[in-house]
């Protein structure tokens, strides 16, 4: 039975080039994050830019929703794939809890033209699913979650509402960096806790189907039934 490897940097400079070369305000964007220290984790490496676009290109995604903006890496490389499928109709849920994270995000999301396509909601995204699943149920083609992780349960639920049948969740982070194997840590960590049920959950839920793939630090993708 062949198995998913670990990636050196070889390995994973090998990955990036066989992609293909990110939108300049995309490297932008990278190059600005990685200036801000250990935090700049946060963001999603190229590779995984890339598959966002090719999964938005999948469900010919005009309506999406990000849970996690951060600096607007991953809803920028989706964007792109967006504004090409259907120009000043898409639209993209942005949704933060950082005003900070969002006036940065703008400079790159302006320098690639997609700004007017996004509708910036910042607060608590527990408030704004459920704010959301008001305005505009059943309307997403994709919603890609990447937030805090204790409430993966929530926004799964609220993007279970928000999706049309066909639509495609993924959510981030899955493997969390391997601690989720860990019982104790499940035991003593909220997020690990959460992280595992929710794989459980969706593994267990005929509502959609369902890939748990190992994809940078793990991205589970489901879709509604
Ligand atoms: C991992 S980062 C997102 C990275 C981003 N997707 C990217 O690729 O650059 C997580 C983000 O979730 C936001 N966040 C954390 N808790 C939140 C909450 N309760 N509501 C909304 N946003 C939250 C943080 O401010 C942070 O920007």
């Amino acid at each position: 039975m062949s198995r998913s490897i670990g990636l050196d940097e070889t390995l994973t400079a090998y990955v990036r080039n066989a992609n293909r070369q990110e939108h300049p305000a995309l490297a932008a964007c990278r190059e600005f994050t990685a200036n801000m220290g250990q935090i700049a984790r946060m963001q999603i490496s190229p590779e995984q830019g890339a598959f966002l676009q090719l999964c938005a290109r999948m469900v010919n995604a005009r309506t999406v929703v990000e849970i996690g903006v951060f600096t607007g890496y991953s809803s920028l490389t989706t964007l792109l794939v967006m504004q090409e499928l259907h120009g000043d109709a898409a639209r993209l849920y942005a949704c933060d809890i950082n005003a900070d994270y969002f006036r940065q995000s703008k400079r790159f999301w302006d320098q690639a033209g997609v700004t007017d396509l996004i509708e910036m909601r910042q607060g608590d995204a527990v408030e704004t699913v459920h704010a959301l699943v008001e305005d505009i149920p059943g309307e997403a083609d994709m919603m890609f979650i990447d937030a805090d992780k204790a409430n993966y349960d929530t926004y799964y639920e609220a993007g279970l509402q928000l999706l049309r049948p066909g639509g495609l969740m993924l959510l981030d982070n899955v493997l969390w960096s391997g601690d989720v194997t860990d019982a104790r840590k499940r035991e003593g960590d909220r997020d690990t806790r959460a992280l595992y049920e929710i794989a459980e959950k969706i593994r267990d839920d005929s509502r959609v189907d369902m890939a748990f793939t190992a994809i940078g630090d793990g991205i589970l993708m489901a879709i509604k039934r």
